[in-house]
């Protein structure tokens, strides 16, 4: 068999790209049912953006809410809005928001009429009964949620970063609308992008990279990079297209090809430490280019001609200008033991180019801290 292609391919059933595409959230739900939950984060209700949505529906009492205070989701959060949109008879639900609303929502969407509790399948049970619609709505140009058929939530218990992955949860629509992006903050735009980024880049060098996911990894690398300073700077509908675009490309890719050492490490490091995973992901990305160097082979090249210019240079500019630094500098290393066989059994340091062992681990932290 060739590595052209996946050997299975989940994408959703419709893709709606356009500004303003928000405001056709209700037609666009139309055929999925009329009573649906809506996940979001504050923002939402803010701008405003909410009662537009409300307003657009024939029967505003059809739609219940569910605002998330921040923070990542966790297993009791998921258990919560299942339990709403049970009660309020959801026959759909949709996430509104960053990386962390839509796997909440996606979970609960997917788990909709599970029989177990979440940490049932969280721990590999399967899972038997299908879920309601799930519709994806982003509001970063960040994790690339939208594009994947996994949710990443919390397990307070075992004080780590898990995934519940299955096939039923892949979005069945996205509304991929730049306006959502326009209120952003700097820090988040910045952080979000470059995480992005880093997932077009650990798709493309992936071990599971196939030409499909190249494809789309490739495409990502190169809108983001040549977007993301001049979408922060100006908000322009354009640039902000772009790096939306190119997130969803990078979700894509890493649904297909998996990730790499980075996703590894900054699960582990970002529920230690409670810092934003695109933050993590952004300082983690010159110490993997600098240690996958060798086994990335002339993807290193075709990276930079995409780019116009040496990718770790370009990276390490990026960085600079975007003056994200390391939180970790200067702490102590918590949990080490922990933390390094974490990044060792996890399914994205699998997918690493480089095999990964511990004093590569400890490279990346000696980097880091
Ligand atoms: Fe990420």
């Amino acid at each position: 068999m060739t590595a052209d292609f996946p050997s299975e391919v989940l994408l959703p059933q419709k893709v709606l790209f356009r500004k303003g595409a928000v405001l056709d959230f209700a037609r666009e739900t139309a055929d999925l049912g009329s009573r649906g939950l809506i996940v979001h984060g504050a923002s939402l209700e803010k701008d405003g953006r909410r009662e537009q949505i409300l307003a657009s529906f024939p029967d505003r009492r059809s739609l219940a809410f569910f605002c998330r205070k921040g923070g990542e989701p966790t297993l009791d959060e998921v258990t919560e809005v299942i339990e709403i949109a049970r009660g309020a008879g959801a026959e759909w639900i949709a996430g509104i928001g960053g990386g962390s609303v839509l796997d909440l929502a996606k979970a609960a969407a997917g788990l909709f009429c599970a029989k177990r509790p979440p940490v049932h399948y969280q721990e590999g049970g399967r899972l038997e009964e299908k879920g309601i619609p799930f519709v994806a709505v982003p509001t970063t140009a960040g994790t690339g949620s939208e594009a994947t058929p996994n949710a990443v939530i919390i397990n307070p218990d075992k004080k780590a970063k898990l995934s519940i992955r299955e096939k039923s949860f892949m979005a069945c629509k996205i509304l991929l609308d730049p306006d959502l992006l326009k209120g952003l903050p700097d820090a988040v735009m910045a952080c979000s992008a470059m995480d992005a980024w880093g997932q077009g880049y650990e798709s493309f060098i992936s071990k599971n990279a196939t030409w499909f996911t190249d494809v789309y990894a490739l495409k990502s690398i190169e809108l983001i990079s040549r977007h993301l300073m001049t979408a922060i700077q100006t908000r322009s509908d354009e640039t902000l297209a772009a790096i939306l675009v190119g997130s969803y490309f990078a979700g894509v890719a890493l649904a297909h090809a998996r990730l790499g050492v980075i996703h590894g490490l900054a699960h582990p490091l970002g529920v230690l430490y409670h810092v934003p995973h695109g933050l993590v992901c952004s300082v983690c990305f010159v110490p993997s280019i600098q240690l996958n160097r060798e086994a990335m082979g002339r993807k290193y090249d075709t990276m930079s001609r995409t780019i116009g210019q040496d990718l770790e240079q370009k990276v390490c500019k990026m960085i600079a200008d975007l003056n994200l630094v390391s939180p970790f500098r200067g702490k102590p290393i918590l949990e080490k033991e922990k933390m390094i066989e974490e990044t060792l059994k996890s399914g994205s340091t699998a997918a690493n180019p480089k095999p990964i062992g511990r004093e590569d681990v400890e490279f990346l932290l000696k980097e880091l801290f």
